[in-house]
Protein backbone atom coordinates (compact mmCIF):
# COMPACT_ATOMS: atom_id res chain seq x y z
CA UNK A 1 0.00 0.00 0.00
CA UNK A 2 2.88 2.38 -0.45
CA UNK A 3 2.76 4.69 -3.27
CA UNK A 4 5.23 7.85 -3.40
CA UNK A 5 4.40 10.75 -5.16
CA UNK A 6 7.30 13.57 -6.10
CA UNK A 7 7.03 16.12 -8.57
CA UNK A 8 10.88 16.30 -10.56
CA UNK A 9 11.40 19.54 -12.15
CA UNK A 10 14.00 19.16 -14.79
CA UNK A 11 17.04 20.98 -13.51
CA UNK A 12 18.10 24.50 -15.37
CA UNK A 13 17.93 24.17 -18.79
CA UNK A 14 20.74 25.65 -21.57
CA UNK A 15 18.96 29.02 -22.92
CA UNK A 16 20.03 28.14 -26.64
CA UNK A 17 17.58 25.04 -26.53
CA UNK A 18 14.75 27.31 -26.70
CA UNK A 19 16.08 29.21 -30.25
CA UNK A 20 17.05 26.12 -31.80
CA UNK A 21 15.66 25.44 -35.08
CA UNK A 22 13.73 22.01 -35.43
CA UNK A 23 15.72 21.72 -38.95
CA UNK A 24 18.90 21.67 -37.29
CA UNK A 25 18.50 18.12 -36.00
CA UNK A 26 18.69 15.05 -38.38
CA UNK A 27 15.08 13.73 -38.82
CA UNK A 28 14.15 10.18 -39.29
CA UNK A 29 13.45 10.21 -42.68
CA UNK A 30 16.70 11.15 -43.23
CA UNK A 31 18.63 8.45 -41.70
CA UNK A 32 16.24 5.93 -43.15
CA UNK A 33 15.97 7.26 -46.26
CA UNK A 34 12.32 6.38 -46.27
CA UNK A 35 9.47 9.24 -46.54
CA UNK A 36 7.28 8.08 -43.61
CA UNK A 37 8.36 9.66 -40.30
CA UNK A 38 7.38 7.88 -36.58
CA UNK A 39 5.96 11.30 -36.10
CA UNK A 40 2.25 11.06 -37.30
CA UNK A 41 1.14 7.87 -35.36
CA UNK A 42 1.50 9.80 -32.27
CA UNK A 43 -2.12 11.36 -34.03
CA UNK A 44 -5.42 12.90 -33.76
CA UNK A 45 -8.19 10.18 -32.49
CA UNK A 46 -6.33 11.33 -29.31
CA UNK A 47 -6.15 14.80 -28.02
CA UNK A 48 -3.36 15.81 -26.67
CA UNK A 49 -2.81 18.18 -23.64
CA UNK A 50 -1.34 21.79 -24.51
CA UNK A 51 1.60 22.81 -22.48
CA UNK A 52 1.02 25.19 -19.44
CA UNK A 53 1.80 28.53 -18.99
CA UNK A 54 5.78 28.78 -19.94
CA UNK A 55 5.43 25.54 -22.59
CA UNK A 56 6.21 22.96 -20.42
CA UNK A 57 4.74 20.10 -19.90
CA UNK A 58 4.15 17.93 -17.03
CA UNK A 59 3.81 14.00 -17.48
CA UNK A 60 3.36 11.15 -15.06
CA UNK A 61 5.85 8.59 -14.93
CA UNK A 62 5.33 5.03 -13.72
CA UNK A 63 8.80 3.87 -13.54
CA UNK A 64 7.34 -0.15 -12.82
CA UNK A 65 9.57 -3.48 -12.21
CA UNK A 66 12.74 -4.95 -13.39
CA UNK A 67 14.60 -2.71 -15.65
CA UNK A 68 11.76 -0.25 -15.95
CA UNK A 69 13.09 2.71 -12.56
CA UNK A 70 16.72 2.98 -14.35
CA UNK A 71 15.51 2.91 -17.98
CA UNK A 72 13.13 6.01 -17.00
CA UNK A 73 16.37 7.64 -15.27
CA UNK A 74 17.96 7.70 -18.34
CA UNK A 75 15.29 9.13 -20.28
CA UNK A 76 15.48 11.80 -17.48
CA UNK A 77 19.42 12.05 -18.09
CA UNK A 78 18.54 12.48 -21.58
CA UNK A 79 15.77 15.00 -21.50
CA UNK A 80 18.04 17.09 -19.24
CA UNK A 81 20.95 16.95 -21.72
CA UNK A 82 17.90 17.71 -24.55
CA UNK A 83 16.74 21.04 -22.23
CA UNK A 84 13.10 19.07 -23.04
CA UNK A 85 10.59 21.14 -21.67
CA UNK A 86 8.60 18.38 -19.42
CA UNK A 87 8.49 17.64 -16.16
CA UNK A 88 8.11 14.08 -14.68
CA UNK A 89 5.55 13.64 -11.86
CA UNK A 90 6.56 10.54 -10.53
CA UNK A 91 4.36 7.51 -9.15
CA UNK A 92 5.58 4.27 -7.76
CA UNK A 93 3.34 1.46 -7.66
CA UNK A 94 5.10 -1.08 -5.91
CA UNK A 95 2.38 -2.90 -4.00
CA UNK A 96 2.03 -6.29 -5.83
CA UNK A 97 -1.45 -7.32 -3.83
CA UNK A 98 -3.14 -4.24 -3.45
CA UNK A 99 -5.05 -2.23 -6.10
CA UNK A 100 -4.60 1.23 -4.06
CA UNK A 101 -1.23 1.96 -5.96
CA UNK A 102 -2.37 0.84 -9.36
CA UNK A 103 -5.75 3.27 -8.50
CA UNK A 104 -3.25 6.22 -7.60
CA UNK A 105 -1.57 5.73 -10.57
CA UNK A 106 -4.75 6.31 -12.78
CA UNK A 107 -5.84 9.02 -11.03
CA UNK A 108 -2.21 10.59 -11.81
CA UNK A 109 -2.67 9.69 -15.72
CA UNK A 110 -6.17 10.97 -15.77
CA UNK A 111 -4.73 14.68 -14.55
CA UNK A 112 -2.04 14.58 -16.69
CA UNK A 113 -3.49 12.63 -19.36
CA UNK A 114 -0.24 11.46 -20.58
CA UNK A 115 2.30 9.23 -19.27
CA UNK A 116 5.40 7.34 -19.38
CA UNK A 117 5.37 3.56 -18.14
CA UNK A 118 7.33 0.93 -17.34
CA UNK A 119 5.93 -2.39 -17.07
CA UNK A 120 4.33 -4.01 -13.62
CA UNK A 121 5.30 -7.26 -12.89
CA UNK A 122 2.48 -9.77 -12.59
CA UNK A 123 2.48 -12.19 -9.36
CA UNK A 124 0.97 -15.77 -10.88
CA UNK A 125 0.81 -16.53 -7.51
CA UNK A 126 -1.75 -14.76 -6.33
CA UNK A 127 -5.77 -15.90 -6.85
CA UNK A 128 -7.75 -15.34 -10.19
CA UNK A 129 -9.75 -12.19 -8.07
CA UNK A 130 -6.46 -10.31 -8.59
CA UNK A 131 -6.01 -8.79 -12.18
CA UNK A 132 -2.89 -8.11 -13.98
CA UNK A 133 -2.28 -4.78 -13.04
CA UNK A 134 -1.47 -3.70 -17.10
CA UNK A 135 -4.33 -4.87 -17.87
CA UNK A 136 -6.66 -2.85 -15.58
CA UNK A 137 -4.52 0.58 -16.44
CA UNK A 138 -5.16 0.18 -19.71
CA UNK A 139 -9.14 -0.75 -19.75
CA UNK A 140 -9.56 1.82 -17.10
CA UNK A 141 -8.08 4.49 -18.63
CA UNK A 142 -10.02 3.05 -21.77
CA UNK A 143 -6.59 3.34 -23.71
CA UNK A 144 -8.32 0.99 -26.73
CA UNK A 145 -5.69 1.07 -29.36
CA UNK A 146 -2.11 0.19 -28.93
CA UNK A 147 0.11 0.84 -31.96
CA UNK A 148 3.55 -0.18 -32.62
CA UNK A 149 5.83 0.80 -35.37
CA UNK A 150 8.15 -2.31 -35.96
CA UNK A 151 11.13 -0.53 -38.40
CA UNK A 152 14.46 -2.26 -39.08
CA UNK A 153 16.79 -0.07 -37.23
CA UNK A 154 20.30 0.46 -39.12
CA UNK A 155 23.14 -0.89 -37.55
CA UNK A 156 21.50 -3.95 -36.23
CA UNK A 157 21.66 -7.45 -37.36
CA UNK A 158 18.53 -9.02 -38.34
CA UNK A 159 17.67 -12.49 -40.60
CA UNK A 160 15.23 -9.95 -42.51
CA UNK A 161 15.79 -6.48 -43.90
CA UNK A 162 13.06 -3.57 -44.62
CA UNK A 163 10.60 -4.64 -42.01
CA UNK A 164 8.61 -1.72 -41.89
CA UNK A 165 5.13 -2.49 -40.38
CA UNK A 166 2.69 -0.91 -38.27
CA UNK A 167 0.29 -2.79 -35.99
CA UNK A 168 -2.49 -2.06 -34.40
CA UNK A 169 -3.99 -3.57 -31.43
CA UNK A 170 -7.69 -4.02 -30.19
CA UNK A 171 -6.46 -3.07 -26.31
CA UNK A 172 -9.43 -3.57 -23.93
CA UNK A 173 -11.55 -6.42 -24.82
CA UNK A 174 -11.44 -9.70 -26.57
CA UNK A 175 -9.58 -12.42 -24.96
CA UNK A 176 -8.40 -9.72 -21.87
CA UNK A 177 -11.84 -9.26 -20.69
CA UNK A 178 -10.62 -11.25 -16.93
CA UNK A 179 -14.07 -13.22 -17.53
CA UNK A 180 -13.27 -16.44 -16.07
CA UNK A 181 -15.04 -19.06 -14.20
CA UNK A 182 -15.45 -22.36 -13.28
CA UNK A 183 -19.08 -23.34 -14.23
CA UNK A 184 -18.75 -26.87 -12.77
CA UNK A 185 -15.79 -28.40 -11.18
CA UNK A 186 -13.25 -29.32 -13.95
CA UNK A 187 -14.60 -27.09 -16.65
CA UNK A 188 -13.36 -23.78 -16.83
CA UNK A 189 -15.53 -20.96 -19.14
CA UNK A 190 -12.72 -17.95 -20.41
CA UNK A 191 -14.83 -15.83 -21.86
CA UNK A 192 -13.39 -13.75 -25.45
CA UNK A 193 -15.26 -10.44 -25.88
CA UNK A 194 -16.47 -8.93 -29.43
CA UNK A 195 -18.71 -6.06 -29.73
CA UNK A 196 -19.17 -4.18 -33.06
CA UNK A 197 -18.99 -0.94 -30.75
CA UNK A 198 -15.18 -1.29 -30.01
CA UNK A 199 -14.34 -3.57 -33.37
CA UNK A 200 -15.45 -0.42 -35.64
CA UNK A 201 -13.24 2.31 -33.01
CA UNK A 202 -10.39 -0.05 -33.61
CA UNK A 203 -10.78 -0.39 -37.45
CA UNK A 204 -11.47 3.28 -38.00
CA UNK A 205 -8.45 4.15 -35.51
CA UNK A 206 -6.15 1.64 -37.98
CA UNK A 207 -7.96 2.78 -41.61
CA UNK A 208 -7.02 6.46 -40.39
CA UNK A 209 -3.85 6.07 -39.50
CA UNK A 210 -2.93 4.15 -42.67
CA UNK A 211 -4.61 6.98 -44.53
CA UNK A 212 -2.47 9.38 -42.62
CA UNK A 213 0.61 7.57 -42.75
CA UNK A 214 0.24 7.58 -46.32
CA UNK A 215 0.26 3.62 -46.41
CA UNK A 216 -0.95 1.33 -48.77
CA UNK A 217 -2.56 -1.64 -47.37
CA UNK A 218 -4.73 -2.73 -44.18
CA UNK A 219 -4.52 -6.75 -43.11
CA UNK A 220 -6.85 -7.36 -40.63
CA UNK A 221 -5.72 -10.33 -38.07
CA UNK A 222 -8.67 -13.07 -37.74
CA UNK A 223 -9.44 -16.46 -37.07
CA UNK A 224 -12.99 -15.95 -38.59
CA UNK A 225 -12.84 -19.83 -40.07
CA UNK A 226 -13.39 -20.78 -36.63
CA UNK A 227 -14.67 -18.38 -34.25
CA UNK A 228 -17.39 -17.35 -37.02
CA UNK A 229 -19.60 -15.43 -34.63
CA UNK A 230 -16.52 -13.02 -32.46
CA UNK A 231 -13.94 -13.01 -35.04
CA UNK A 232 -16.71 -12.90 -37.75
CA UNK A 233 -18.06 -9.75 -36.97
CA UNK A 234 -14.47 -8.29 -36.09
CA UNK A 235 -13.53 -8.72 -40.16
CA UNK A 236 -16.86 -7.40 -40.90
CA UNK A 237 -16.41 -4.07 -38.78
CA UNK A 238 -13.05 -3.93 -40.54
CA UNK A 239 -14.58 -5.36 -43.90
CA UNK A 240 -17.23 -2.29 -43.43
CA UNK A 241 -14.69 0.45 -42.64
CA UNK A 242 -12.28 -0.51 -45.49
CA UNK A 243 -15.05 0.44 -47.68
CA UNK A 244 -14.99 4.12 -46.93
CA UNK A 245 -10.91 4.02 -48.03
CA UNK A 246 -10.94 2.68 -51.66
CA UNK A 247 -7.60 3.95 -51.82
CA UNK A 248 -6.52 1.50 -49.24
CA UNK A 249 -6.19 -2.20 -50.47
CA UNK A 250 -7.81 -4.14 -47.62
CA UNK A 251 -6.65 -7.75 -46.81
CA UNK A 252 -7.52 -10.64 -44.76
CA UNK A 253 -5.50 -13.35 -43.18
CA UNK A 254 -6.25 -16.19 -40.99
CA UNK A 255 -3.80 -15.62 -37.07
CA UNK A 256 -1.96 -18.97 -38.23
CA UNK A 257 -1.10 -18.27 -41.63
CA UNK A 258 -0.24 -14.68 -40.18
CA UNK A 259 2.58 -16.18 -38.13
CA UNK A 260 3.77 -18.47 -41.24
CA UNK A 261 3.96 -15.34 -43.23
CA UNK A 262 5.90 -12.53 -41.26
CA UNK A 263 8.60 -14.94 -40.44
CA UNK A 264 9.23 -16.03 -43.86
CA UNK A 265 8.39 -12.47 -45.38
CA UNK A 266 7.91 -9.82 -43.26
CA UNK A 267 7.77 -6.94 -45.77
CA UNK A 268 4.64 -7.96 -47.63
CA UNK A 269 2.84 -6.29 -44.53
CA UNK A 270 2.04 -2.81 -43.84
CA UNK A 271 -0.58 -2.01 -41.47
CA UNK A 272 -2.13 -4.87 -39.31
CA UNK A 273 -5.37 -4.48 -37.16
CA UNK A 274 -6.45 -7.38 -35.05
CA UNK A 275 -8.03 -8.01 -31.27
CA UNK A 276 -6.35 -8.32 -28.36
CA UNK A 277 -4.17 -11.87 -28.13
CA UNK A 278 -3.62 -11.64 -31.80
CA UNK A 279 -1.53 -8.96 -31.31
CA UNK A 280 0.07 -10.16 -28.51
CA UNK A 281 1.52 -13.00 -30.75
CA UNK A 282 1.79 -10.46 -33.50
CA UNK A 283 3.48 -7.98 -31.53
CA UNK A 284 5.98 -10.98 -30.32
CA UNK A 285 7.06 -12.01 -33.65
CA UNK A 286 7.82 -8.60 -34.74
CA UNK A 287 9.75 -7.92 -32.38
CA UNK A 288 12.10 -10.33 -32.66
CA UNK A 289 12.25 -9.71 -36.68
CA UNK A 290 13.94 -6.26 -36.05
CA UNK A 291 16.14 -7.33 -33.09
CA UNK A 292 14.49 -7.54 -30.37
CA UNK A 293 12.57 -6.63 -27.02
CA UNK A 294 15.13 -3.54 -26.25
CA UNK A 295 14.97 -1.77 -29.47
CA UNK A 296 11.18 -1.16 -29.50
CA UNK A 297 8.57 1.16 -28.21
CA UNK A 298 4.73 1.29 -28.06
CA UNK A 299 2.35 3.50 -27.44
CA UNK A 300 -1.26 3.39 -25.94
CA UNK A 301 -4.03 5.31 -26.78
CA UNK A 302 -7.71 6.60 -25.26
CA UNK A 303 -9.47 9.36 -26.31
CA UNK A 304 -8.53 11.45 -24.62
CA UNK A 305 -5.15 9.87 -22.37
CA UNK A 306 -2.49 8.09 -24.31
CA UNK A 307 0.20 6.14 -22.27
CA UNK A 308 4.05 5.55 -23.72
CA UNK A 309 5.81 2.40 -23.03
CA UNK A 310 8.23 -0.38 -24.63
CA UNK A 311 6.54 -3.00 -26.74
CA UNK A 312 7.23 -5.95 -24.79
CA UNK A 313 4.91 -6.00 -21.93
CA UNK A 314 7.72 -7.71 -19.94
CA UNK A 315 9.86 -6.15 -17.08
CA UNK A 316 13.15 -8.21 -17.51
CA UNK A 317 13.57 -8.63 -13.93
CA UNK A 318 16.74 -10.83 -14.74
CA UNK A 319 18.55 -7.47 -16.73
CA UNK A 320 17.88 -5.25 -14.03
CA UNK A 321 20.16 -3.41 -12.11
CA UNK A 322 23.49 -4.41 -13.94
CA UNK A 323 23.85 -1.36 -16.29
CA UNK A 324 22.92 -4.44 -19.73
CA UNK A 325 19.45 -3.32 -20.64
CA UNK A 326 18.90 -1.66 -23.74
CA UNK A 327 17.59 1.84 -22.84
CA UNK A 328 16.67 2.13 -26.96
CA UNK A 329 13.09 1.15 -26.25
CA UNK A 330 12.26 3.20 -23.86
CA UNK A 331 14.21 6.39 -25.33
CA UNK A 332 12.10 5.64 -28.52
CA UNK A 333 8.72 5.39 -26.23
CA UNK A 334 9.53 8.76 -25.07
CA UNK A 335 9.66 10.78 -28.06
CA UNK A 336 6.95 9.50 -29.82
CA UNK A 337 5.19 11.23 -26.11
CA UNK A 338 7.21 13.90 -27.47
CA UNK A 339 6.13 14.07 -30.93
CA UNK A 340 2.11 13.44 -29.38
CA UNK A 341 2.96 16.58 -27.19
CA UNK A 342 3.80 18.27 -30.35
CA UNK A 343 7.02 18.90 -28.91
CA UNK A 344 8.63 17.98 -32.45
CA UNK A 345 12.21 19.10 -32.20
CA UNK A 346 12.95 17.99 -29.34
CA UNK A 347 11.66 14.32 -30.13
CA UNK A 348 13.66 14.50 -33.83
CA UNK A 349 16.70 15.37 -31.89
CA UNK A 350 17.07 12.44 -29.54
CA UNK A 351 15.72 10.03 -31.72
CA UNK A 352 18.42 11.16 -34.09
CA UNK A 353 20.81 10.66 -31.07
CA UNK A 354 19.76 7.59 -30.38
CA UNK A 355 19.78 6.29 -34.22
CA UNK A 356 22.94 7.66 -34.78
CA UNK A 357 24.50 5.55 -31.65
CA UNK A 358 22.84 2.22 -33.02
CA UNK A 359 25.30 2.72 -35.86
CA UNK A 360 28.02 2.80 -33.74
CA UNK A 361 28.45 -0.89 -32.61
CA UNK A 362 31.14 -0.02 -30.02
CA UNK A 363 28.29 0.82 -27.85
CA UNK A 364 25.88 -1.70 -28.59
CA UNK A 365 24.58 -3.71 -25.44
CA UNK A 366 24.78 -7.51 -24.95
CA UNK A 367 21.20 -8.15 -26.64
CA UNK A 368 22.10 -6.99 -29.53
CA UNK A 369 25.22 -8.23 -29.45
CA UNK A 370 27.77 -6.01 -28.10
CA UNK A 371 29.89 -5.86 -25.19
CA UNK A 372 29.23 -2.10 -23.88
CA UNK A 373 27.01 -1.15 -21.24
CA UNK A 374 23.91 0.67 -20.79
CA UNK A 375 25.78 3.82 -19.87
CA UNK A 376 27.84 3.78 -22.70
CA UNK A 377 25.04 3.44 -24.73
CA UNK A 378 23.42 6.77 -23.24
CA UNK A 379 26.99 8.48 -22.90
CA UNK A 380 27.14 8.22 -26.94
CA UNK A 381 23.91 9.58 -27.39
CA UNK A 382 24.49 12.36 -25.30
CA UNK A 383 27.13 13.25 -27.20
CA UNK A 384 25.52 13.10 -30.48
CA UNK A 385 22.64 15.67 -28.12
CA UNK A 386 25.70 17.80 -27.50
CA UNK A 387 27.24 17.85 -30.89
CA UNK A 388 23.86 18.71 -32.34
CA UNK A 389 23.46 21.39 -30.28
C1 LIG B 1 7.70 1.08 -2.36
O1 LIG B 1 8.18 2.38 -2.69
C2 LIG B 1 8.34 3.23 -1.56
C3 LIG B 1 8.69 4.61 -2.08
O2 LIG B 1 9.76 4.59 -2.96
C4 LIG B 1 9.40 2.64 -0.64
O3 LIG B 1 9.56 3.45 0.48
C5 LIG B 1 8.99 1.24 -0.23
O4 LIG B 1 10.01 0.64 0.53
C6 LIG B 1 8.67 0.36 -1.44
N1 LIG B 1 8.07 -0.88 -0.99
C7 LIG B 1 8.38 -2.05 -1.53
C8 LIG B 1 7.60 -3.21 -1.02
O5 LIG B 1 9.22 -2.20 -2.40
C1 LIG C 1 -1.44 -17.32 -46.57
O1 LIG C 1 -1.21 -15.99 -47.02
C2 LIG C 1 -0.61 -15.89 -48.26
C3 LIG C 1 -0.27 -14.43 -48.50
O2 LIG C 1 -1.42 -13.64 -48.48
C4 LIG C 1 -1.54 -16.48 -49.32
O3 LIG C 1 -0.95 -16.37 -50.59
C5 LIG C 1 -1.80 -17.94 -48.97
O4 LIG C 1 -2.75 -18.46 -49.87
C6 LIG C 1 -2.33 -18.07 -47.54
N1 LIG C 1 -2.36 -19.46 -47.19
C7 LIG C 1 -3.41 -20.00 -46.57
C8 LIG C 1 -3.28 -21.44 -46.25
O5 LIG C 1 -4.39 -19.36 -46.27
Amino acid sequence: MIMALKILTAASCCVKSMLRPCNLCHSWEILFGHETSPRSFSFKYSIPPSAKYGGRHTVTMIPGDGIGPELMLHVKTVFRHACVPVDFEEVIVNCTSCEEDIHNAIMAVRRNRVALKGNLETNHNLPPSHKCRNNMFRTTLDLYANVIHFKSLPGVETRHKDVDILVVRENTEGEYSNLEHESVTGVIESLKIITKAKSFRIAQYAFQLAQEMERKKVTVVHKANIMKLGDGLFLQCCREVASHYPQLTFEGMIVDNTTTQLVSRPQQFDVMVMPNLYGNVVNSICTGLVGGAGLVPGANYGHTHAVFETASRQSARNLANKNIANPTAMLLASCIMLDYLQLHSYATSIRAAVLASMENKNVHTPDIGGQSTTLDFIHNIIDHINTVN
